[in-house]
């Protein structure tokens, strides 16, 4: 099976059993934090969850489904709230939760959302030792994922950022959710300390890629691919490796730090930067995370499932156009 179709085919299971969730919630907190639940999304962390557990212990997947859930229902809160720190309006491809109701009901459904996958993982197939290291690493996640996004708000105020700064925010607001879906899968299913390492080491090196990669996506893909605003970290002055580069090679992007711009600054922003070397300087780093991430798989034993992983960490940085 193609990578594309084994992607699809999680997708499509992780849809079903969100759709039996939250298909049919009452009132209007619930609904919101359905909203963004079903309105689709690439459901790759779950997906991450289910390869890892299989390769650790094939047909383990399965018994470990509602950990898969949790994956994607701490994601979206996390997303709910990035919303809202970010002013965004359009999130796979629906307006965001606060444009839709507003902050509080925003802020509140996140929440609903955080809380429900801890119940979520508890409710796996898996021996209690391993359910409760499961969350005490979902749990610690969390707090790192609120450092990297108050990091990622506080450098959008600095002009001096450096890349190791960078790297260190988006390890955290980013990195930190795929090595828990790759550990979270191992420990469940069974894994050794050494196993539950490699797949947490792939997980940071491939989300932190996942990342630059984002940052590439917000500046050069349409809004209609990508389903979410256009050129946002632009406008908000967010310090993306992209910026940094550019202030390093002179390029000002201070003009462009406006809600208002149009189309063809953007555009004119792109080939400013493709012209200076930016993009593919930061293109570059991506695939230094490629590289160490595809190095930590070497730990596990040769399997489909190990096969799969590596090349989901090629299409973290090839996706989006
Ligand atoms: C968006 O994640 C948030 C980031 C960490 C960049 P995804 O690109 O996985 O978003 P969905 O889940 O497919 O909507
Ligand atoms: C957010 O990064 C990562 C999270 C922890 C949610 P971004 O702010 O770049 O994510 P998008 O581009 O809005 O999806
Ligand atoms: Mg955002
Ligand atoms: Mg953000
Ligand atoms: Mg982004």
């Amino acid at each position: 099976m193609e990578l594309h179709e084994y992607l699809q085919k999680a997708a499509d299971i992780v849809d079903k059993e969100l759709f039996r969730n939250y298909g049919s919630v009452f009132g209007d907190l619930d609904k919101a934090s359905a909203h963004l639940l079903l309105a689709g999304g690439k459901r790759l962390r779950p997906a991450v969850v289910l390869l890892a557990a299989d390769a650790v212990r094939k047909g383990s997947a399965m018994d470990i489904l509602p950990a898969a859930l949790a994956l994607e229902v701490t994601h979206t809160f996390t997303l709910i709230h990035d919303d809202i720190m970010d002013g965004d309006s359009v999130r796979r491809g629906v307006p965001t939760v606060h444009t839709q109701w507003n902050e509080a009901t925003a802020i509140l459904a996140g929440d609903v959302l955080y809380a429900q996958a801890f119940e979520l993982i508890a409710k796996s197939m898996a021996p209690e030792g391993a359910r409760v290291r499961a969350m005490m690493l979902l749990a610690r996640t969390c707090v790192d994922i609120c450092r990297g996004q108050h990091l990622d708000i506080t450098f959008a105020e600095r002009n001096n950022v450096s890349a190791m700064e960078y790297l260190d925010m988006v390890a955290k607001k980013t990195g930190a959710l795929y090595a828990a879906a790759a550990a979270i899968g191992g420990i469940l299913a069974g894994g050794t300390a050494g196993q539950v390492k490699a797949l947490h080491d792939w997980g940071m090196n491939s989300g932190m890629a996942f990342q630059i990669q984002d940052d590439i996506i917000d500046l050069c893909a349409d809004a209609e691919k990508s389903g979410k605003d256009r050129a946002s970290d632009l406008r908000e002055g967010k310090q993306t490796l992209i910026a940094i580069r550019a202030r390093e090679k002179g390029v000002d992007l201070a003009p462009y730090r406006r809600h208002d711009l149009s189309g063809d600054e953007i555009d004119a922003a792109i080939r400013l930067l493709e012209g200076a070397g930016v993009i593919d300087e930061v293109r570059a780093v991506a695939d230094e995370r490629v590289a160490t991430a595809k190095k930590a798989l070497q730990n596990l034993p040769e399997s489909e499932e190990r096969e799969y992983l590596s090349r989901i960490t090629d299409y973290f940085v090839t996706r989006g156009f």
